[in-house]
């Protein structure tokens, strides 16, 4: 599906940001075309990340620049509600990403959860730029529906002038505490050192246009070696799709994946050794009525977000790394390489058996799961992790154990128990169990699920 001309991929963006910021909903905002007044046609929605075609950001954003040059295919966005729980909790997610995009809720200013993504951010030398969302809350804010926050903000009163530069000086003043320094984007002239601030509405679509035209510039203007196309596979698991055939998506940063390849894929159980059955993709936009079908193809080239089908994925874990085998590679010499990350870690688990149970959607969640319970202040021994939906298998397994480790801690999945053993477990939020779990937790008879 991809054309790529100047060999530039897609660049790839992650939304982070406090909750209730409006990552989802700004998500949602970006992947609906605008065609009609009215009618949102959806596009891409896949699962696990959008693919936003080229032309359709050049028709969302010709109000604020007409014909803009655009190099590169598209822009794949990952972050679907499936894959919150790597935004929410510090994970390898966003180093798949070029650029994130970091919400920050106008009304609110810099959050916990903000400083937390910064921080994460920082860390992992990722670039970002900041969507200041929520404008159409500051009070007598006139409606500009998908226009370019400048044309928006010209139509805007007084008063509500006022209060948005009120409120944008006191939030640059909070990014410039964490040691960041920020600026309206067209006001920015140290690009690169001062960071882009975008205001936008993820409800009425105002700013919009910016965001998009800017992570589009930001690729091929700034990072054109970063987005530039090349050969070798560099593919990420989002996800396990369990079904009467099960898939799995994944990324695709780079390379292409040909229907017959051998893959390798990491898994708890050891690599799963595979070759792909189908390549699917949904729909291209305009077909795109036609919801929930897929469009088979005999090879994708990156960046691009795909479902593959083949046997033995029911193994294979969100989080891996995928690889595929060429004629003269050494196919231990890729098990190795597909299961490093899980090998790491599964390392960390305690080997004497004792300790809880953790299950998350993905070996990222798992990982910063491990990391936050070996925190001093935490200090929670685990033996035993898991990927997915918590059943009964899971808990027929702690409650095998030890009683006082009889517990898993389940984050961001999704719980198949019947009513009754469901019943029969206390479900707890997850933040607020951890504050109190030293004392409560260990020593209960049946073994606790709690999920987010
Ligand atoms: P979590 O997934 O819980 O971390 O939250 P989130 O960051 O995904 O926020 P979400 O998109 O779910 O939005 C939270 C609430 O704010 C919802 O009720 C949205 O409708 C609302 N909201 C999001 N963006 C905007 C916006 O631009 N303007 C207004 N008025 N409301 C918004
Ligand atoms: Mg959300």
């Amino acid at each position: 599906p991809v054309q790529n001309g100047e060999n530039l991929r897609s660049p790839i963006r992650c939304i982070m940001g406090h909750v209730n910021a409006g990552k989802t909903k700004l998500l949602d905002c970006i992947s609906y075309t605008h065609l009609q007044e009215g009618e949102a046609g959806r596009i891409t929605q896949q699962i696990g990340a959008t693919y936003l075609p080229a032309e359709n950001i050049r028709e969302r954003t010709k109000e604020l620049k007409a014909n803009a040059k655009l190099n590169v295919p598209g822009l794949l966005v990952i972050g679907t509600p499936e894959h919150e729980s790597f935004t929410k909790l510090h994970s390898r997610g966003p180093g798949l990403c070029d650029i994130a995009v970091l919400v920050v809720d106008i009304m609110h200013g810099l959050e916990p959860q903000t400083i937390e993504s910064l921080n994460l951010l920082k860390k992992g030398n990722t670039d970002f730029l900041i969507a200041l969302n929520k404008v159409d809350r500051l009070y007598g804010w006139k409606t500009c529906r998908n226009a370019p926050i400048g044309m928006a903000i010209r139509q805007q009163s007084k008063d509500v002038m006022i209060e948005f530069n009120r409120r944008l000086t006191e939030i640059i003043t909070q990014f410039k505490e964490q040691g960041i320094s920020t600026e309206l984007y067209y006001k920015n002239e140290e690009m690169g050192e001062t960071y882009n601030i975008v205001p936008t509405s993820a409800i009425s679509g105002e700013g919009v246009p910016d965001l998009l035209l800017l992570l589009v510039q930001w690729a091929q203007e700034t990072n054109i070696k970063r987005v530039t196309y090349s050969e070798e596979v560099k593919c990420t698991v989002l996800d396990v799709v369990e079904g009467y055939v099960t898939s799995i998506d994944v990324v695709l940063v780079n390379g292409v994946l040909h229907e017959g390849d051998e893959i390798v894929v990491g898994g708890l159980q050891g690599p799963v050794v595979t070759s792909i059955r189908a390549l699917l993709t949904p729909h291209p936009m305009r077909e795109l009525r036609v919801m929930g079908t897929y469009e088979s193809y005999k090879e994708i080239k990156a960046a691009q977000c795909i479902k593959i089908a083949a046997q033995g994925l029911e193994h294979a874990i969100a989080g891996a790394s995928l690889y595929v085998v060429r004629p003269n590679d050494d196919i231990e010499v890729i098990k190795e390489s597909a299961m490093e990350y899980v090998d790491s870690v599964m390392s960390r688990i305690d080997k004497s058996g004792e300790g809880v149970y953790v299950q998350a959607s993905t070996l990222w969640s798992v990982e910063a799961l491990l990391d936050f319970l070996k925190t001093p202040e935490v200090n929670i021994p685990v033996s035993c992790i898991s990927i997915g939906a918590v059943q009964k298998m899971d808990v027929m397994k702690v409650s095998a154990g030890k009683k006082e480790y009889a517990t898993i801690l389940a984050y961001g999945v999704e719980i198949i128990l019947r009513r009754k053993r469901r019943e029969k477990l206390r479900r707890q939020q997850f933040s607020r169990v951890l504050k109190i779990m030293p004392n409560c937790v260990f020593n209960t008879k049946d073994p606790i699920v709690l999920g987010v």
